[in-house]
């Protein structure tokens, strides 16, 4: 059996909170897809550990692997595994010889295009995931299978360097500096080889995983990103490059559709909406400058409701980027964000955290279809325009109470607020897929679990 975790919104959902409580009957835990611009967060009584690269898995001991499908930035790589260690643990991690390098040219560029597109930014993390991306597809990447034979990456090297350089220079009239010298790069990533080889960290992770597989071992797959921000299925082009739906938990990591159609698909859901970086947000709650598409805040009553709420939610859930700090952008649930999910996935059921946060409100609304030019629509129109232009119709619910969380927890499902039991039904009705969890905090046993996929 397997389970694939995937964020059904916009990101910051609670994957790595999900991963870490149902992969404690996992034996590997493998990312498929994006890299160090995730930042995934395991809390465990007073221990809180953000990940941006590593599988969350690894702080429970289980095996970390980074497949295929993710773009790797040594640095951080060895960043988080030396920190991991400081704090006394040893962390089994493996990383596909098929994954592409984050250079450190792929992360000016990055800078480079969005300050090209003017007001139009994506509102990126930085990490140069983009253009690594972009690199792979052209077939001029540097895989890390490649840092292990200095031949091998010189060669490389000197191939696209130069075309970086000119692409910088040229193109967009930037002084490129030391991040296009191929042999300040070459020294550097040689050099990440060498560590690479002697920890024995790489691996040929497909056949890696399989022979886990056949082994009797359970595997989990940890989805980066969400949905809507899927270079397929996302808002484009207000994405990122990669594919953090189910599909690419195959082509991420080496194995088949029926190894990962064997098993469940749980679509993590924040019981609210927030999004960092550019691009519509249909139920959004007053703004965030600098995100929110021709959003002034100055020009807004600061008493108005909407932004009291919003600055609220945003307090109450400590919605600030995980990589980045910025403060996120709130809105309501947004119900045809999430059938698109499911269909995309095949959820075969959710989680639904945050519904802490949400306690003492007295309303709280989902937005369960769109009006877009005079019709009904019940799901994500294809483009981002048409998104921009959806009006969103809303259903009002009663809110539910602040109670003690943790006799929630100890008492199990029923003892959650009924308010909170309605609200949380109706989306998993609405989805037609199973309520597995319910966060009531973001600690590993601030869980309601009412089924454990991998048990
Ligand atoms: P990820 O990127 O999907 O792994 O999510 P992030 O770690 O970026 O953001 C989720 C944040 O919400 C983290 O700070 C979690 O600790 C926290 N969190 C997760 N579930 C809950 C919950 O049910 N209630 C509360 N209050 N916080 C939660
Ligand atoms: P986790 O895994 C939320 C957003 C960025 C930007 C867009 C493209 O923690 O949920 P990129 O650097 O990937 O090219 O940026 O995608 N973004 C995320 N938003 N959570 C994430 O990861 C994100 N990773 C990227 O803010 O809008
Ligand atoms: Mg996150």
């Amino acid at each position: 059996m397997t389970v694939t975790i995937v964020g059904s919104q916009l990101g910051d959902e609670g994957k790595g909170g999900a991963v870490d409580l149902f992969g404690e009957a996992a034996d590997v835990v493998v990312r498929y897809q994006g890299g160090d611009n995730a930042g995934h967060t395991v809390v465990f009584g007073d221990e809180t550990y953000k990940l941006s690269l590593l599988p969350s898995g690894v702080v429970r001991g289980t095996t970390g692997v980074i497949g295929n499908g993710c773009v790797v930035n040594p640095e951080t790589l060895f960043d988080e595994l030396d920190a991991l260690r400081e704090r006394g643990l040893d962390p089994d991690l493996c990383v596909a010889e098929r994954a592409h390098v984050i250079m450190p040219y792929h992360k000016v560029l990055d800078g480079i295009e969005e300050a090209d597109r003017d007001d139009n930014e994506v509102g990126t993390t930085g990490r140069g995931i983009g253009p690594t991306y972009e690199d792979k597809a052209g077939r001029r990447g540097v895989r890390i299978g490649d840092l292990l034979d200095p031949e091998v990456l010189r060669t490389r090297l000197e191939y696209v360097v130069p075309q970086k350089r000119a692409l910088a220079e040229e193109v967009f009239g930037v002084d490129a500096g030391d991040a296009f010298d191929v042999e300040a790069i070459f020294e550097t990533y040689r050099a990440f080889g060498e560590r690479l080889a002697e920890e024995g960290l790489t691996v040929d992770a497909g056949a890696y995983l399989q022979d886990r597989i056949d082994d009797g071992d359970e595997l989990m797959f940890e989805g980066a990103q969400g949905t809507l921000i899927d270079i397929d299925h996302g808002n484009y082009p207000f994405v990122t490059s990669s594919n953090p739906s189910a599909g690419a938990a195959c082509t991420g990591s080496g194995l088949g559709p029926t190894v990962v159609g064997d098993g469940d698909v749980v679509g993590i859901v924040k019981g609210y909406l927030t999004r960092v970086g550019n691009g519509p947000l249909p139920t959004e709650l007053a703004g965030v400058d600098g995100q929110t598409p021709d959003y002034d805040s100055d020009a807004v009553d600061s008493d108005d409701p909407e932004e009291e709420l919003a600055t609220y939610i945003r307090d109450e859930g400590g919605e600030y980027g995980t990589v980045t700090g910025r403060p996120r952008r709130v809105g309501w649930l947004d119900l045809p964000m999430l059938r698109h999910a499911a269909r995309v996935s095949s959820f075969t059921g959710i989680v639904v955290g945050h519904v802490d946060v949400l306690a003492g409100l007295e309303e709280v609304k989902i937005g369960t279809s769109y009006r877009l030019d005079g019709e009904q629509v019940d799901t994500v129109p294809p483009t981002t325009e048409a998104w921009a232009r959806c009006e969103v119709e809303y259903e009002t619910f009663d809110g539910w109470p602040e109670v003690d969380w943790d006799s929630v927890v100890a008492d199990g499902y029923e003892a959650l607020p009924e308010n909170a039991r309605t609200y949380l039904e109706y989306v998993a009705d609405e989805l037609a897929v199973d309520l597995y969890a319910v966060g009531v905090g973001p600690g590993r046993e601030e869980t309601v679990v009412l089924e454990n996929p991998l048990e």
